[in-house]
């Protein structure tokens, strides 16, 4: 492993994540047709360059919107209770909906996310999340990941601490 010029250690390479969202945005493609009118939503903030990235490899027509959740303040650990804020203004009835998720740890957010979603009418909801930690074995099971992660805490690619470190183009481990 190498370090950036923080000393933090290059967990995936901007190379990496590059070849592994393309993939993902194939994997998407095959599985959604025109009819499915799908809408492609962000949790922000941590989603947005993966979601910027996945859209260009995603061949499917899809529209994109954006919904804000927040579990850890500023703190590593996640706080118990999440937040959200601004739903997605996209009528999504008898839609599919892709969830963009940065990082599933605990699982929490997207288990109440999910449902809130479903009720607003989706006739679909699947959930992609570019790292998992696997923390909880009952958390909801994306129907993508693109890496099982390390359980330390990462940024980089999105992924802040304290709102510090979202530009990076690779992800670290701090
Ligand atoms: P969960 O609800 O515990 O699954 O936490 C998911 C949210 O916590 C993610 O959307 C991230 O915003 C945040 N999070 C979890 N792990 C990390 C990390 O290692 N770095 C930065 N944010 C994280
Ligand atoms: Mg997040």
């Amino acid at each position: 492993m190498t370090g950036d010029r923080a000393g933090h250690e290059i967990v995936y390479s901007e190379e990496t994540i590059s070849t592994r969202v393309r993939e993902l945005g194939r994997e998407v493609s095959d599985a959604y047709s025109e009819e499915d009118r799908l809408v492609v939503i962000g949790v922000l903030k941590g989603s947005f360059l993966f979601l910027a990235d996945l859209v260009r490899a995603i061949a499917v027509p899809h529209e994109i919107d954006f919904l804000i959740a927040s579990s850890y303040g500023d703190a590593m650990v996640s706080s118990g209770q999440v937040e959200f804020r601004c739903d997605p203004r996209t009528d999504v009835k008898g839609r599919a909906v892709l969830l963009v998720e940065d990082v599933i740890d605990s699982g929490m957010t997207m288990s109440k996310l999910v449902p809130r979603i479903e009720s607003l009418g989706a006739s679909r909801v699947d959930v992609i999340s570019l790292l998992h930690k696997r923390v909880s074995a009952e958390s909801l099971e994306p129907r993508w990941v693109g890496f099982d992660a390390p359980k330390s805490f990462l940024v980089g690619y999105g992924l802040d601490h304290a709102e510090a470190f979202r530009h990076l183009p690779y992800i670290a481990s701090i």
